[in-house]
């Protein structure tokens, strides 16, 4: 008992000291100056609105607070207000911002070792951007003591808000007894519309607008807000009259022609701005004017019929010197509205679709975008330097590139400013903030004068981030943003080819580690795949497509089968990987090594070598649908391209491994008609058949070498003529030339041959040169032939595959076999019957060796039977050859 007493008594005291270490609690409530101050929100960006107020020496409170998220927002104290006090301001509290808030209250406690003495000006800060979104000035408050509140009324605070529609608020604050009301309008609209509110005729029977009293507001063309009273007579466009009278939605001044001051005019602008695509006008107008004519009287406390319009606005023309609001569309409305009851049903911030409101200049390829300083006026991210960059005039616009299209600048902007293209959002090289940044263009070097201007040419490319940031090196917040939006597939590769059957265009881009690839398939599907391989089975697939959440993937694979089960992922060192689908139309796009950095056989990916000097193999499919996992045979149903292509990646080409062309099967029957038989068989006649009649042989060997020789010819002719010329790197090229060269030598020599010598004569050296070359010659004619013929069947089976070969080129071998061992058989049965006829009839010789392996190879034997025999038969045999 006692032991667990005792825990608990310790369980409770750890809880108590642990509860006062919280830094909300053991803080005390008398000593801050502060102590109970209330202000609102000075609303900067993200329709920051809310009440702030001191609860004690580390704690205070925000209520009514609305705000549009951002990147990673915190509460920040800065000692003043201004740009670099701002920046180097300091955390304040743990808590962050970082959601949308709308209508909420909660309490935050300051960091332990911040006091509010250190606190100048409180912000709402986002760190990512150095963004202010709201502040505070604490600074007045500290010095004289008083307990303080809506001293610091904020033009953005009301106390009443009633929703118009679902992009127009009116927010209005009344106080009784007063003559006036402040009347703030608020939509989510395009800075070139107008915003009108104001009051029906209570007497007007028919039109609720003809008889209005109302104030249209909106922004001039510099961006300077208006309020303007108007008086509609009718329901139209302000006109004028001939007669000079006017006549439509007119201001009160039009009326009158000429506007004793302030008598007509009595709607007085306050504030105005635009923010997040927000327009805000804060105006004031009297409840009773004494312009009884076109201001109607409103009565605070009746429930009047208001109408409201939004719509785009006419800037002034020399005929009509206002901005004139033109038809409001399907934007307008009325209701009842009595100003004296408290009414909010505003919750949370207006959230417009777009929010950005800065210019567009879009890069174009001849114009240089010029690159100038001016002071800040309308900068989209506060706080920032007093001058900022401009581009084309244009303060700190949205710059629109394209990948691929080369973007000039014509830098002229001072000495003390370079330009750069960064990734990072403030700018003022990273590097003196301790983060980091990748520069895309620019640096130092990119400053210039308008004397002397840097022109300078940046080239977004493929794997240039979709935004990126125009700065200063040198200053931060100067420049704005870089959208970086695709250009056509072929700016930015270098390289395109269409696949097989056109369904599919590949993209490529070499550099000198690395490849990057696109492909498209230029017709609906689910999914997109490339392969690298002469077929499915065997390849390395990339597959493209786009998943459930609608983020495009590209995984890759090894396929060793025809299985769904042979698809087997792999892990390839894929970069800049996108993939998206347009109507349906697959784009993937990656960026890989050439060769990847891994053991050849530690995986199957590892082999994935692309060699730029060879022709690479590309095959595709496209399908309905494709899985991260659970691959099904469902998921290879596709088309595919019937054959690869052989993409020449160094040269830019590609072209398709079609069928055996007819072409050269022709090429290659013939080539193995010549030197598969006809001139084999020509020699084989002239060193066997010599004994079987008296020149026969002859004739054998002359015809059949001769239509060899024809046959090669047309079979050369033939392949040239398929392939539009001659690529000399080829083995089989080669071969086939030499083959050639030496067997058109034959007939050449043989014309050329020394006379023979007579009968009884010794054969003179050099008919004995001639003969032994041409046996040579021929010899080695068909040893590269056979050759030409081998490596023939090798390209086809680089071509075709290899299973379509290997039977043609087994029937090839043993056909040659088959030929060696007849040689063989008949060299036997010449030897024999030479031995016997040596032995026996010793007249028999073949003194010109024409044909004599074995004397060849010994020439001293050789020798002794030319000296010894010289025969009148050889005469004779020998005697065509001289006709
Ligand atoms: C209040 O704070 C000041 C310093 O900021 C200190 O000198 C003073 O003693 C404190 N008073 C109390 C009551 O804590
Ligand atoms: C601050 O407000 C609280 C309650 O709201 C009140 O009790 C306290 O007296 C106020 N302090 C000062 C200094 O006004
Ligand atoms: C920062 O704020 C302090 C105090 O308000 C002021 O004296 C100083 O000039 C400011 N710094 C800059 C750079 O404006
Ligand atoms: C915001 O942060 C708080 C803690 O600081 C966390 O509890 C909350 O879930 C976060 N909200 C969102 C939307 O991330
Ligand atoms: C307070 O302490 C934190 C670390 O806990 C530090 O990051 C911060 O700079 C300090 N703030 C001030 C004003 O000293
Ligand atoms: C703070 O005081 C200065 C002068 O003392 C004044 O100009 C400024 O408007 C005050 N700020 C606020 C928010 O009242
Ligand atoms: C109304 O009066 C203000 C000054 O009070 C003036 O700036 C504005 O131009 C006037 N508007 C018209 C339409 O006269
Ligand atoms: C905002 O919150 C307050 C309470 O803090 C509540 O009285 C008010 O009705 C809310 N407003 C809206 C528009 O919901
Ligand atoms: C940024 O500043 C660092 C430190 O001064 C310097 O080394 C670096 O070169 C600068 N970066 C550029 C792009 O000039
Ligand atoms: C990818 O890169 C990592 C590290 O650079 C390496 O370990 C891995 O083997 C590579 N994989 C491939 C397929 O190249």
């Amino acid at each position: 008992m006692a032991p667990a007493r005792l825990f608990r008594l310790g369980l409770f005291m750890f809880l108590i000291h642990f509860s006062y270490s919280d830094p909300g609690l053991g803080c005390p409530r008398t000593n801050t100056s502060l102590l109970n101050f209330t202000s609102h929100f000075t609303m900067v960006q993200h329709q920051l609105r809310g009440l702030f107020s001191v609860i004690d020496d580390c704690s205070f409170r925000v209520s009514n607070f609305d705000m549009l998220s951002g990147d990673d927002v915190h509460w920040w104290g800065a000692v003043g207000d201004d740009f670099q006090n701002l920046t180097n301001g300091f955390l304040i509290s743990d808590s962050n911002l970082n959601q949308t808030y709308k209508n909420d209250s909660f309490i935050v406690h300051l960091l332990k070792n911040v006091t509010w003495d250190q606190i100048k000006v409180l912000s709402i800060w986002d760190i990512p951007t150095a963004s202010n979104f709201g502040h505070i000035l604490l600074s007045n408050y500290s010095v004289n003591g008083g307990v303080s509140s809506s001293n610091t009324e904020q033009p953005t605070m009301f106390e009443n808000c009633k929703v118009l529609s679902d992009n127009y608020r009116i927010r209005w604050s009344f106080k009784e007894g007063e003559n006036m009301i402040d009347i703030g309008l608020e939509a989510a609209i395009g800075i070139q519309d107008y915003m009108a509110f104001g009051w029906a005729n209570p007497n007007a029977s028919s039109s609720l607008m003809v008889g209005g009293d109302v104030a249209v507001t909106g922004f001039e063309e510099d961006g300077m807000p208006f309020a303007r009273d108007y008086y509609i007579t009718k329901y139209s466009e302000c006109m004028i009259n001939e007669d000079g009278t006017v006549q439509g939605v007119c201001p009160d001044s039009m009326y009158k022609g000429t506007d004793p001051i302030g008598l007509v005019n009595n709607t007085k602008l306050v504030y105005g701005h635009r923010k997040d695509g927000v327009s805000f006008i804060r105006y004031r107008r009297p409840l009773r004017s004494n312009d009884s004519n076109y201001d109607l009287e409103v009565d605070p406390m009746a429930n009047m019929i208001v109408i409201w319009a939004t719509g785009l606005v006419k800037p002034p023309d020399s005929l009509r010197p206002f901005y004139l609001p033109q038809n409001h569309g399907g934007s307008y409305g009325h209701l009842r509205l009595n100003i004296s009851e408290q009414v909010n049903d505003c919750l949370g911030p207006l959230d417009a679709k777009d929010k950005e409101d800065q210019d567009l200049v879009i890069a174009d390829k001849k114009e240089p975008l010029v690159i100038s300083t001016a002071p800040a006026l309308h900068y989209p991210n506060p706080p920032n330097p007093s001058k900022v960059l401009y581009i084309n005039k244009k303060e700190a616009p949205l710059l629109r590139v394209e990948r691929g299209v080369p973007v000039k600048f014509s830098i002229q902007a001072g000495h003390d400013v370079a330009l750069y293209v960064t990734s990072d959002p403030i700018g003022g090289n990273a590097t003196l903030r301790n983060m980091s940044e990748t520069i895309y263009f620019g640096g130092p070097e990119a400053e210039g004068v308008q004397a002397d201007p840097a022109e300078l040419v940046w080239a977004p490319d493929r794997n240039t981030p979709d935004l990126v940031y125009y700065q200063s090196l040198y200053v931060p917040k100067m420049g704005w943003k870089v959208q970086v939006v695709d250009g056509g597939l072929p700016d930015m590769y270098n390289n395109s080819v269409s696949l097989d059957d056109q369904q599919v265009m590949f993209f490529w881009t070499l550099s000198e580690n690395s490849i990057s690839i696109a492909a498209r398939g230029e017709k609906k599907s689910g999914y997109l795949a490339i392969g690298f391989g002469r077929g499915m089975v065997n390849s390395y697939i990339y597959v493209g497509w786009v998943d459930d959440s609608g983020i495009g993937r590209v995984n890759t694979y090894w396929i060793d089968g025809r299985d769904a089960l042979d698809v087997h992922p792999t892990k390839e060192n894929l970069t800049y990987v996108r993939c998206k689908s347009e109507n349906g139309i697959i784009t993937l796009e990656f960026t890989r090594p050439l060769n990847p950095s891994c053991d050849r056989n530690a995986r199957p990916e590892c082999n994935n070598i692309i060699d730029p000097s060879t022709p690479l193999k590309v095959i595709w499919a496209m399908g309905a649908q494709w899985s991260d996992d659970h691959l099904s045979v469902r998921n290879m149903h596709f088309v595919t391209s019937k054959r690869p292509m052989s993409v020449l990646l160094m040269r830019g080409s590609a072209e398709a491994e079609e069928d055996l062309r007819p072409v050269l099967a022709v090429h290659g029957f013939m080539m193995f008609l010549a030197w598969g038989i006809l001139l084999p068989g020509g020699i084989l006649a002239a060193r066997y058949l010599k004994h079987v009649k008296d020149d026969s042989w002859y004739r054998i060997h002359v015809n059949l070498q001769y239509s060899g020789l024809a046959i090669v010819f047309l079979g050369f002719l033939f392949a040239v003529a398929e392939l539009r010329g001659l690529n000399l790197d080829s083995l089989h090229v080669k071969f086939g030339m030499v083959a050639i060269l030496l067997a058109v030598a034959q007939p050449v020599n043989a014309y050329l041959r020394p006379k023979k010598p007579g009968p009884g004569e010794e054969a003179c050296s050099k008919r004995v040169i001639w003969e032994y070359s041409h046996i040579i010659i021929g010899r080695c004619a068909i040893v590269v032939g056979i050759a030409a013929l081998i490596s023939g069947m090798k390209h086809l089976g680089e071509r075709y595959g290899d299973e379509n070969v290997h039977g043609l080129s087994w029937a090839l071998i043993v056909w040659f076999l088959i030929g060696a061992l007849t040689v063989i058989y008949l060299e036997y049965r010449e030897i024999n019957s030479k031995r016997s006829r040596i032995s026996g009839r010793s007249n028999w010789v073949l003194g010109n060796g024409e044909e004599e392996d074995a004397d060849l190879l010994n020439p001293s034997r050789q020798m002794t039977d030319k000296v010894s025999h010289s025969s009148e038969r050889m005469e004779i045999q020998l005697e065509p050859l001289s006709r």
